[in-house]
């Protein structure tokens, strides 16, 4: 079940250079979320029409909130940031599937933007978990609130911290094994992580949320190639909006 409705900022606050924290309240949509789905805000500038879609970070049930994290990266999301607590959003949510929780060692992957939704998914998975997080340099953001949930290894691109490189980089040269990988982030990441668990033979979710753009089946812009066509409509397309964010790693074109 989803919502679109007015809800009240309980808390904003920048946690990294252009991300921003921010949590909703409200008990029907929290009751209703999972780890791994999304909510679209829609701005008051009524010239931007389309939503934006976040992904869940946290939900926090007993208080009936849900944190959101974000990047500015445009003029919506810019006057999202703006925001106070006490002021009142619309929302449309949750949304999308969200991950299925499985699997006895995990290693949880995120990258940049793709990182916040791993944060819930820690919490709520109850296996062995080992969590990599990649990120440009040293503004990690999320990564302490991470830690007393498994073992947290860093990448970064510039070498600042943890493993110079990626995430699978970091794999790597930690010897993580497991058998399950969930992950979310960029394109390139995911194909990345496509490899490596198909070479190694683990079953893997991953989150395609960075490249939705409405996230409410308006835009078109999340049109993506299934391996199978759909037993319904005979198409081989999906939109990750509407059938996703989250695919099994073979399910799905990269
Ligand atoms: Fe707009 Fe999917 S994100 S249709």
């Amino acid at each position: 079940k989803k919502y679109k409705k007015i809800v009240k900022i309980e808390k904003m606050e920048q946690i990294g250079a252009g991300i921003f924290s921010i949590w909703l309240e409200d008990r029907e949509i929290t009751f209703e979320a999972t780890a791994g789905q999304f909510v679209s805000l829609y701005c008051r500038d009524g010239s931007r029409l389309l939503p934006r879609p976040i992904s869940i970070c946290e939900i926090d049930k007993e208080k009936g909130m849900v944190r959101l994290v974000f990047r500015v990266a445009g003029k919506g999301t810019e006057e999202f940031a703006k925001m106070k607590p006490g002021d009142f959003i619309d929302v449309m949510g949750p949304l999308g599937n969200g991950f299925t929780l499985e699997g006895t060692k995990a290693i949880l992957i995120g990258g940049g933007i793709g990182i916040p939704p791993m944060l819930e998914l820690a919490k709520e998975l109850s296996c062995e978990k080992q969590i990599v997080l990649g990120y440009r340099d040293s503004d990690t953001f999320l990564k302490e609130e991470f830690e007393p949930y498994g073992t947290v290894y860093v990448a970064t691109e510039d070498g600042s911290i943890g493993t110079k490189g990626n995430v699978i980089d970091a794999i790597k040269g930690n010897d993580l094994n497991a058998d399950i990988i969930f992950a979310c982030g960029p394109a390139p990441m995911l194909r990345g992580v496509k490899e490596y668990a198909i070479s190694h033979e683990i079953k893997a979710q991953i989150s395609m949320e960075e490249r939705m753009a409405c996230g409410i089946g308006a835009c078109l812009a999340c049109v993506c190639g299934k391996k199978e066509k759909d037993h319904h409509t005979n198409v081989k397309n999906t939109r990750i909006c509407k059938d996703g964010p989250v695919f099994y790693i073979d399910d799905i074109e990269l």
